[in-house]
């Protein structure tokens, strides 16, 4: 397997320390007390998570902790709980006047919502999606910005026991057609527009063409944000304000008792195949592991102001904007626009406005924003901050000492994060007052979190020997199916080697710590995002001029990766930079400005194997500059290889 050239660009071997004042106040203290908790954790797992629990409020006490139905894992069986009232009224009780949300804008004035606001706006809401015919167990799709209304319809949906599918608000028409006609939602709830860089993105004109194609939706509800023009369809269409004034709805509504192992939500994200899939989240368990993450790994104190910039359209705003910090009380910071407007200044000044203690973020980000040069952090104060976070992608050694220089000032531990969508929380990290930190590593699992390297057949690999990461113990966030779709559950999962299987590629150190190096299937990080080769590939072949298509990854400077992409044209299309724009476009339109080819070659032949595979493993060496393709002697056309390579864009 390559190794990710992000973690070999600049070698770092120095080790840095958790400062002493911080790990005296710590939840966890030190490595002694890591590492007893986490034998007992790992030796047995269910009486730790059972400890654990009850820290939740629960109408009802679980009989089971952990039963293993065939290969699908239940947690907390017979227990009877409610997420939003384990995130709002148990807070009520202590913290009713402590801030929940605050909600800085891209442009204009900010807004808070203390916790009891923000219980009676959730109560409001959910009592709307009742009046319209919302009850437990259906499905409604959520296509907003980065706006208050967004929490708060996830967790109306969660009182109610409706199942969120929240869709990112950057996804175009066709990705969120895609993902309706899946999960079959009833309800979608989207927004006039959104604003990013100044300028307003049209979500409702592309929930419009979604929806003529959804024959599920019977309703859409819009949150007015911007002052664009929309069209309002008579009967299908509501506008938020007015809905949640209307004189009868009351500003409580009862929780719903929920079942453990009830869906919560479903999030969907890219894998090997042409279309996303539905990842399902339950109620006890996913609650519960974001929960305790959250505790020990942001090591969160009741005075922390918490500032991720996330988008809650991905499952790092779901675990820790949402059910995650508001969970356990937290002040949580959401913003909605560009880390670059108006100036590249934005997230420091947001830290020093709300005196923020703990900024999470993601390492294209930190690149994006130091490229701009130490001025922009300078010019902010930052003494508020007392812990850092990255997730999303490997973080290289550089990046990772621009952030604890410029932005931690050396006095903040940073927590590397490592997770996916699938495993609902965070699974390897440090704890930011135990752990010795290396940069570029993600360092130790988490409690009753037990993984591995494996080789292909299915040995333990040597210590620094890359490998599969697989996790060897189910624990309480983890995934509970593919939606509609259990087979490809457990084939994606479970099949290769009956443990679950990440799809990254990693290595443990003599130390025991993890290096995550990138993915080992089709699924490509661009800027942290997660795009599916496939996706971008189905994308391309649709646009008329396109015979064939290969997409593969290739080092970014600031994305960590980029996507490249090699294009055999139908006869009778010129091979011009015109067109080249044309399908870049295209794909934007078609999946979401995220997924746009970087760059694109094109090809008079793809290399395949004689019975008609494309081997992308040489399509990705030659992306990346590399020579070292392996063999070539099954290919049906070995010059096929040469040419691509002289004809590389550089
Ligand atoms: C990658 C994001 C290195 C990894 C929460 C994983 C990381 C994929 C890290 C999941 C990290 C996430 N270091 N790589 N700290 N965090 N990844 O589902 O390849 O969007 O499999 O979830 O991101 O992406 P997803």
């Amino acid at each position: 397997m390559p190794s990710n050239y992000i973690t070999s660009i600049l070698k770092e071997n120095r080790i840095f320390y958790p400062p002493k004042n911080f790990s005296k106040n710590a939840h966890i203290k030190n490595m002694r007390e890591y590492e007893k908790l986490y034998r007992r954790s790992i030796k047995n797992p269910e009486a730790f998570w059972a400890e654990r629990a009850s820290q939740l409020d629960w109408f009802k006490k679980w009989k089971t902790v952990l039963r293993n139905n065939k290969g699908f894992f239940k947690w907390f069986e017979h227990g009877q709980l409610n997420a939003a009232y384990n995130c709002l009224d148990r807070n009520i009780k202590k913290n009713k006047d402590k801030t929940a949300l605050i909600w800085e804008p891209e442009s204009g004035k900010n807004k808070t919502y203390t916790y009891e606001q923000l219980l009676k706006e959730v109560c409001k809401f959910a009592n709307v999606l009742k009046n319209h015919g919302i009850r437990k167990s259906h499905v409604v799709e959520i296509y907003l910005p980065m706006i208050p209304e967004l929490p708060i319809a996830m967790l109306a949906c969660a009182r109610i026991g409706a199942i969120h599918s929240v869709v990112f608000g950057g996804y175009s028409s066709d990705a969120l057609k895609d993902r309706i006609q899946d999960s079959k939602a009833e309800l979608l709830i989207t927004a006039d527009g959104s604003f990013r860089n100044g300028k307003i993105y049209p979500l409702k004109d592309n929930a419009d063409k979604a929806v003529k194609e959804c024959q599920t939706i019977k309703k859409v509800i819009v949150v007015k944000r911007s002052s664009k023009k929309i069209k309002m369809k008579k009967g299908r269409d509501y506008w938020y304000h007015k809905l949640i004034n209307e004189k009868h709805i009351k500003d409580f509504c009862e929780p719903e008792s929920m079942g453990s192992e009830d869906p919560l939500f479903i999030l969907y994200t890219s894998g090997t195949t042409g279309k996303p899939k539905g990842i399902l989240h339950t109620q006890a368990g996913y609650l519960l592991y974001v929960y305790q993450t959250f505790k020990w790994i942001f090591d969160i104190k009741d005075k922390d102001i918490y500032f991720c910039t996330a988008d809650i359209g991905w499952i790092t705003g779901h675990s820790y904007i949402v059910y995650g910090p508001l969970s356990i009380a937290a002040t949580v910071i959401i913003y909605e626009g560009s880390p670059l407007y108006p100036e590249p200044d934005r997230f420091w000044r947001i830290i020093d406005k709300y005196k923020a203690t703990i900024f999470y973020t993601a390492p294209t980000a930190i690149r994006a924003l130091a490229k701009e040069g130490d001025s922009w952090p300078k010019k902010c104060s930052l003494s508020s901050l007392r812990l850092l976070g990255t997730v999303g992608e490997p973080i290289n050694p550089e990046a990772w000492l621009w952030y604890y220089k410029v932005i931690g000032k050396k006095k903040c531990p940073i927590v590397d994060t490592w997770w996916q969508t699938e495993t609902g929380g965070i699974l390897i990290s440090p704890l930011p007052g135990a752990t010795p930190l290396k940069p570029g590593s993600a360092t130790k699992p988490f409690f009753g979190i037990e993984p591995d390297i494996l080789k292909e057949d299915g040995s333990k690999t040597k210590t620094d020997e890359g490998g599969y990461l697989v996790v060897r113990k189910p624990w309480p966030g983890m995934l509970r199916t593919v939606w509609r779709n259990p087979g490809k559950y457990k084939k994606k999962y479970f099949d290769k080697f009956g443990v679950y299987l990440t799809g990254d590629n990693a290595k443990i150190d003599k130390d025991g710590y993890f290096w995550i190096m990138g993915r080992t299937d089709d699924v490509i990080k661009v800027a942290g995002h997660r795009i599916g080769s496939a996706e971008v590939e189905s994308s391309l072949v649709s646009h008329k001029a396109v015979a064939e298509a290969a997409v593969v990854p290739y080092p970014h400077k600031i994305k960590g990766n980029a996507i490249y992409a090699f294009i055999v044209l139908k006869k009778g299309n010129t091979k011009s930079e015109e067109l080249k724009e044309t399908l870049r476009k295209h794909v934007s339109q078609h999946i979401g400005p995220i997924a746009k080819p970087e760059k694109i070659q094109f090809a008079d032949d793809l290399p395949k194997t004689r019975s008609g595979k494309i081997m992308r493993r040489i399509l990705k060496a030659i992306a990346q500059g590399s020579s070292e393709y392996g063999n070539i002697a099954a290919l049906a056309d070995p010059s096929v290889v040469q040419k691509l390579q002289k004809e590389k864009i550089r």
